[in-house]
Formats: structure tokens, C-alpha cells, sequence
């Protein structure tokens, strides 16, 4: 039985048994944000008709873009009244545990504020971020904003998300800047990962 696990577990790991058969063998890794086709994208024209700002609502639910970009809801406690308007906890996207000081980005406030929130970005805009990470300024944003997840959403779909944030109430709301590797973050952040203490 043990035997037949470790086969198994070889097998998929690298085709180290005597059947010869690997499954794996007829597949080879991509990259889903880069290598396979993201669907192309309609001229955009802005409609804010009440059923593609409740297909919007329901997708930034579903995609869970407040459980990031809503301050406290990194660490559990969400503030509904600033629901979309940015987190002050960062995160981390060096390990901690390795770099004393790690980068750290900060989740931007998603409501139309013009000064502090996404108010001057066009639709447009809004979509390539979402789609492909790319900012207003043609700057490539780190995965930590998960775009590569979000890089195949049709076009209308991704449109009406963005159209669901231009229609928020704007929250003022400064988010802190971001933080390079090695500078010291004086706003909290988190890091995603799996410890054990070492004393247990
Ligand atoms: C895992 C956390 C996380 C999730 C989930 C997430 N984001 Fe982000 N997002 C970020 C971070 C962090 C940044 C800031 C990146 C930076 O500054 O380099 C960001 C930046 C952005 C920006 C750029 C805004 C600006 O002012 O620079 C937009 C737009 C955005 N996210 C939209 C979304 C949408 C829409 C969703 C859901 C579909 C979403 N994000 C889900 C973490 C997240």
C-alpha cells in the first residue's frame, strides 16, 4: 500500500516508476497572464446603466478586491464605511523573515477621489490595470495586486468593474507610499506565508 503512495507520488513527480507512463508528459508549463490569449478588448464606451453596475458590484465581491483594498480587512476587521478606499496595513513582498526591512505596497484607495483615490483615471485605464497591471503611468505593477488572476476577465466584465468603482462615493483617503527593499516602513504590513516556531 506504502509502496504503492510513494509510486504514485513519484509519478507525478517525475515519472519515476517502470510503467513509463507520465502524466504530465503531454503538457508543458505557461504562464496564464503572458502566454495565453486574454480576450481582446471592445472600444470602450461608458455605460452606467444600473445592471452593469450590479454586475460590477458583484464581481469586485466575487474577485475579492475589498479583502485587500478596504482598511483593516488584511488583518480581519474590515471598515465597511471605508469600503474600496484603501488599506493602510501593506504588504509585504519580500519575506521578512530573510530581509529585516522588506518592500512593502500599499493597497490604493479604488473610490473616484481625484487627489487621494482613482478619480482621474479613465476607464480605459482602470481596465488595463485590472486586466494587465500596467498603471496610468506605464508602469508594470508587482503580481501582489493580482492581475495575472484577473488577466482573461472579458472586457465588458472587467468594464463593469471598473465602471462599478467610478460610480462609488469618493472617500478621502491617502494610502501610505510604498516601500522599496531595504527602507524601513513606518506604516504595518503583513506577509502571506506558512511559519512554524522553531521552538515548539
Ligand atoms: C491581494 C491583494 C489585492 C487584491 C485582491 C486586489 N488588489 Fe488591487 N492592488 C493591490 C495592491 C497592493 C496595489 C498597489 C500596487 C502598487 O502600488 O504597486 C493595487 C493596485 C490597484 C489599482 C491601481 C490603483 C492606483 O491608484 O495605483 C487598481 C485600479 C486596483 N488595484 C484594482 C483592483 C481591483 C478592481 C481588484 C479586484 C478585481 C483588486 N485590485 C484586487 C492589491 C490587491
Amino acid at each position: 500500500m506504502l509502496r504503492t503512495a510513494v509510486c504514485v507520488a513519484l509519478l507525478l513527480a517525475a515519472s519515476g516508476c517502470t510503467t513509463g507512463y507520465n502524466p504530465l508528459e503531454d503538457y508543458e508549463q505557461k504562464n496564464p497572464a503572458t502566454d495565453l490569449p486574454t480576450p481582446a478588448s471592445a472600444a470602450i464606451t461608458p455605460n452606467f446603466a444600473p445592471a452593469v453596475i450590479s454586475r460590477g458590484r458583484y464581481l469586485v465581491g466575487l474577485l475579492g478586491c475589498g479583502s485587500c483594498h478596504t482598511n483593516g480587512a488584511l488583518v480581519g476587521a474590515a471598515d465597511l464605511e471605508q469600503l474600496l478606499a484603501g488599506s493602510d496595513t501593506g504588504i509585504a513582498w519580500t519575506n521578512p523573515l530573510v530581509d529585516r526591512n522588506p518592500g512593502v505596497v500599499y493597497p490604493a484607495n479604488l473610490t473616484p477621489d481625484i487627489e487621494t483615490g482613482i478619480g482621474s483615471w479613465s476607464l480605459e485605464e482602470i481596465v488595463a490595470m485590472i486586466r494587465s497591471g500596467v498603471d496610468k503611468h506605464a508602469g508594470q505593477t508587482l503580481p501582489i495586486m493580482p492581475w495575472p488572476s484577473y488577466a482573461h476577465l472579458e472586457a465588458d466584465d472587467a468594464l463593469a468593474i471598473a465602471s462599478y468603482l467610478k460610480s462609488l462615493p469618493p472617500v478621502k483617503h491617502q494610502v501610505p507610499d510604498n516601500v522599496r527593499p531595504g527602507q524601513r516602513a513606518r506604516a504595518p504590513f503583513i506577509h502571506f506565508g506558512v511559519y512554524q516556531s522553531k521552538t515548539r
